[in-house]
């Protein structure tokens, strides 16, 4: 995930890409860069935050009255100057930024180094920038008709800007995949990733379709065509937020911003891996170690707080799907505890920010005595991805609060891939079974964009027990995970104890915990181990304990017990936890707010730990 923007108009365009590149920092924040067309195409960029390019910046001739700029959330290449867009076609007169992820950059990568093309760069960018210029050049098209073209080769998501110094007063812009809106104001035109940048120029905007290019000329009307070469109109709204509303993207916290893009953020985890028409699932980081995990005579997960969740429930799906054994260590624990590994082992390496000393050091650990190591991690270059043999990118997006969300369901979904992918090679599972739980993968987003329209519920049930001083979370199976998380949740944004339990044991010693003051959240969803939920529902009633309860849409018998309820859809019983841990992040998330608590930065913790 990247910010862009750009603009083209009477104003000196610095400091309006400047002021628009901070507010898309939350977008990413692994460098900045800039471009302004001004007689010559200058390109200004450099690794870190937006402050690092001012200062970078300051001191060289920076007016100009067209321009675009772009703050990086690395995916493809780590996180550098020369990885930082903008990037410079061959000749250096074509200027290229970029959101998204090019599918088939390597395959287009080949065919243009055939043709002559130096890359400079890892990314997967650069590849379009080449390709315009060498369309351009054996077609001898306009510049705006080289995208066109270029496009259609294009298998992926993008929004991109483009300024060639042919074309001193021309913007072009494209999407797919990736949001992008146009702000048309007098004499003057703004392009960006959201409308943040745009807001006190302007409230009319046009936002960008799929697959439609925008040509933006001063004194010109702005133009719209697909990328199939259809005049499209462009069809002007009025935008309706104030600056205040937006500095989160519309949400009062990065916390909830982030919940609410899970559809996203699941979706794009498992773009360009789960291939629903051929019935495949593949996993290009770690395909040169598959035999190896294969052949493995176990699988040891580690990972810390959240990260060890996800790790819990990888267990259960890659013993449940592929029958390897599998072992989930704290991080903490295992680097301490002199544990038993060998060469036969692999480990896989689960942390949203790649930067966790605990499990850095349990890496080390590992590849000392041999073992194979594997990372899942979100953030692209961050030392656990690098220190790891292989891994997983979870494309999740920038993950700013504390509170670990859309990063564990992320992990989670990563996690499904690899339990699919171990046991299709190892043919475990009926091909059936394996295809109808691809399919109910693939639906997933959506099931959680449906899971979100119950916030105003769960938003009326957190009234009710935001001044309790206790809680407990209670799920059986792949449940259980689900409400480890719950209770993490609760207590780390709302400081409220919560304590995370398998369901049956409950009467080893939580049971006297139970009073009509204490409320317990059953994960009680009707696949798994429903009827053993349910008798442990009554032990909680008959103890007059309040019952929150996760449940099945249509579900009846929990219904009859429970004090509240809250359905979501159906789903396998192991992608469960995609679905069941939305809702109790939602149920904290209200907590914490209506108890004056600082979501986003909970006392005493920090977004990455790392220190013992
Ligand atoms: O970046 P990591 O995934 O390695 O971080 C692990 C934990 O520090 C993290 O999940 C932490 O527990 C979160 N604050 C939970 O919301």
């Amino acid at each position: 995930m990247c910010g862009i923007v750009a603009y083209i108009g009477p104003r000196e365009a610095y400091p309006v890409l400047m002021k628009g590149l901070h507010r898309l920092e939350y977008r990413g924040y692994d460098s900045a860069g800039i471009c302004l067309l001004n007689g010559d195409i200058r390109v200004f960029k450099c690794k870190g935050k937006v402050s690092d390019l001012e200062a970078f910046v300051a001191g060289e001739n920076i007016s100009g009255n067209i321009g675009m700029a772009h703050t990086r959330w690395a995916t493809h290449g780590e996180p550098n100057t020369i990885n930082a867009h903008p990037h410079f076609s061959q000749n250096k007169t074509i200027a290229l930024i970029h959101n998204g992820i090019i599918e088939n950059y390597s395959v287009l990568r080949s065919e243009l180094k055939n043709r002559g093309y130096t890359f400079t760069s890892e990314t997967d960018t650069e590849v379009l920038v080449h390709l315009i210029e060498d369309i351009m050049t054996n077609e001898q098209v306009s510049v705006e008709e080289a995208v066109r073209i270029a496009l259609n080769q294009v298998i992926g998501a993008y929004a991109i800007v483009i300024l060639a110094k042919e074309f001193p007063n021309k913007i072009i812009a494209a999407r797919k995949g990736s949001p992008m809106v146009i702000g048309i104001g007098k004499d003057e035109f703004f392009v960006a990733s959201d409308a943040t940048p745009l807001i006190e120029y302007t409230d009319n905007v046009v936002y960008l379709n799929d697959e439609e290019i925008a040509i933006i000329e001063r004194d010109k009307e702005l133009k719209i065509k697909t990328i199939r070469n259809q005049d499209q109109t462009p069809y002007i709204e009025k935008l309706v937020m104030s600056l205040n509303e937006i500095e989160k993207g519309g949400f009062d916290h990065f916390m909830l911003k982030e919940i609410y893009e899970q559809p996203r953020s699941i979706f794009d985890s498992m773009r360009g891996r789960l291939h629903l028409d051929q019935g495949t699932v593949t996993l290009g980081g770690i395909s040169d170690y598959v035999q190896k995990i294969l052949k493995a005579k176990r699988i040891i997960i580690t990972a810390c707080g959240t990260s060890w969740h996800a790790g819990l429930v990888g267990e259960y799906l890659i013993e449940d799907l592929a029958r390897i054994p599998v072992e989930v260590e704290y991080s903490s624990e295992f680097r301490y505890r002199n544990p038993v590994l060998s060469e036969d082992d692999v480990v896989i390496a689960i942390s949203q920010s790649g930067e966790t000393a605990d499990t850095l050091a349990a890496i080390d650990l590992a590849k000392s005595k041999g073992a194979t190591v594997l990372g899942i991690c979100n953030v692209v270059g961050s030392s656990i991805a690098r220190a790891t043999n292989a891994g997983v990118y979870t494309h999740a997006g920038p993950e700013i609060g504390v509170a670990s969300t859309k990063a564990f369901t992320a992990q989670v979904a990563v996690l499904t891939l690899l339990g699919l992918l171990l046991a299709q090679k190892k043919g475990t599972l009926p091909a059936s079974k394996f295809q109808k739980i691809l399919v109910e993968l693939d639906s997933i987003p959506s099931k959680v964009e449906r899971i979100l329209k119950l916030n105003e519920k769960i938003r009326d049930i957190a009234t009710i027990y935001k001044d309790v001083k206790n809680s407990l979370y209670l799920g059986r199976g792949y449940n259980f995970p689900v409400a480890l998380e719950g209770a993490l949740k609760l207590k780390e944004i709302s400081y409220i104890h919560a304590e995370g339990y398998p369901a049956a044991e409950m009467k080893h010693g939580p049971i006297a915990l139970i009073d009509e003051f204490m409320p317990v959240v059953f994960i009680a969803t009707r696949r798994g181990i429903y009827d053993k939920v349910i008798t442990n529902i009554e032990e909680v009633k008959a103890r007059k304990g309040k019952i929150i309860a996760i449940v099945t849409e249509g579900d009846e018998s929990v219904k009859k017990l429970a004090d509240h309820c809250i359905e979501i859809p159906d789903t396998e019983e192991m992608l469960i936890p995609l679905l069941a841990t939305v809702p109790l992040q939602l149920l904290s998330y209200h907590i914490a707010v209506m108890r004056n608590c600082n979501v986003d930065q909970p006392r005493n913790l920090a977004k990455s730990v790392t220190v013992e």
